[in-house]
């Protein structure tokens, strides 16, 4: 099952509304296929290894990180495939919240006489699936927010670009390629010219759609994220209505989605997640400054924050400190993960209630 919650690691982030899934099958001690949910959703991690196994897979035992479908979807149901080839025991270690398979195949398995097994390392399993059973339950997409910090805490260095250093960089771009999406404002977007994208080598392809909260449509034609749009999907939430800008942003490939605000002037954050999940995206990555990130942590909206801290100070050259913000929500703090060691940064997980 250790086998099989690595294969599920593989596309973390890039199934779209499916989870990711992964699958192992072993027969006398030998692992006979692997699998994993393919990109965007399909096909399924069980389908995989079924199909790629080379060997003869009669009676040998799956193992399978979450329980395996019993609907007719966009494809037949694992449970069938898996019935079909005589397949002796089924592992799964969570039942699927989505009700069309929950609780439903040990019923089939048997009937067929396949043995089943529930419940193998669930608790590492509960904790690999959040963000599948969070949308599953209240519709809204998972929130994992960034926010890199000095080390007295300023979140924005008015003299250069970075405040981390490369390793902290490089961990950033690996977070960003196991979400759907990294949402950022077009304040960030303007002081920063960042592209958002993953930058590793040879997972470029797995960069997040980018989402920009831009109200009055200021971002710029010329920023990195708006020529870059062709090739990385990007969507800006707006409000205001300049159809100049919106016919030249169109050209550009970018997809707006034009959205009412609150009585404070302010969009409404929940319904644009909302409105995200819709989308068909459920993880999302969190990359904006000191605003906003206090914004969707008042609100409730964040479910982890990676914190990373910087080994140097910024002193005068510093702005937007974080440290009360952090202190305002430690009540919230559910847990907190292990520091990590990035050649001198640390990096801090906090777990949100
Ligand atoms: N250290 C880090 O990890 C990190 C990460 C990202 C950015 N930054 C830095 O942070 C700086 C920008 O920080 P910031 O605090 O000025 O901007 P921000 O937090 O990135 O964005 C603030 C903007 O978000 C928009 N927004 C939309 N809905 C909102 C809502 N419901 N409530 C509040 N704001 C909402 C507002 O723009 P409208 O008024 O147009 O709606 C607001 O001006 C940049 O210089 C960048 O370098 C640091």
């Amino acid at each position: 099952m250790k086998l099989a919650l690595l294969q599920a690691k593989k596309n973390l982030g890039n199934t779209s509304d499916n989870p990711a899934v992964g699958c192992v099958i072993v027969k006398n001690n030998f692992v006979m296929s692997s699998g994993c949910t393919g990109i965007n959703g399909r096909p399924h991690a069980e389908q995989n290894a079924l199909i790629y196994s080379r060997n003869d897979i009669k009676k040998s035992n799956l193992y399978v990180t979450l329980e395996p479908c019993s609907n007719y979807g966009k494809t037949s149901p694992c449970v069938k495939s898996i019935i079909k080839s005589k397949i002796n025991k089924v592992f799964f270690s969570l039942k699927d919240p989505d009700t069309r398979s929950n609780n439903k195949c040990t019923k089939q398995f048997k009937k067929n006489r396949v043995k089943v097994n529930c419940g193998i390392l669930s608790s590492e399993m509960k904790n690999f699936y959040r963000s599948y059973y969070k949308s599953k339950a209240c519709g809204l997409p998972f929130v994992t927010a960034k926010m890199a910090v000095s080390k007295d805490y300023y979140t924005k260095n008015n003299k250069g670009k970075w405040i981390t250093n490369e390793f902290s960089r490089g961990r950033v771009h690996l977070m960003r390629q196991n979400h759907d999406c990294v949402l950022s404002s077009s304040k960030t977007i303007s002081d920063d010219n960042s592209s958002l994208t993953c930058r590793i080598m040879g997972l470029e392809k797995r960069s997040p759609i980018r989402i920009i909260l831009d109200k009055k449509l200021e971002i710029s034609t010329r920023s990195t994220i708006v020529k870059t749009a062709y090739k990385y999907r990007t969507i800006i939430f707006f409000n205001k209505n300049n159809k100049k800008k919106i016919k030249t942003l169109k050209n550009l490939k970018i997809i707006l989605v034009k959205t009412s605000l609150k009585d404070d002037g302010n969009f409404d954050i929940k319904k644009i997640l909302f409105k995200i999940k819709k989308f068909g995206f459920s993880r999302i990555f969190l990359e904006s400054g000191l605003k906003l990130t206090t914004y969707f942590l008042t609100e409730g909206l964040i479910d982890d924050l990676h914190l990373f801290i910087s080994s140097k100070k910024l002193g005068n050259n510093g702005s937007n400190n974080f440290k009360k913000v952090i202190k305002l929500f430690s009540k919230n703090i559910k847990f907190v993960n292990e520091k990590v060691n990035l050649h001198g940064d640390k990096l801090i997980t906090y777990r949100f209630v």
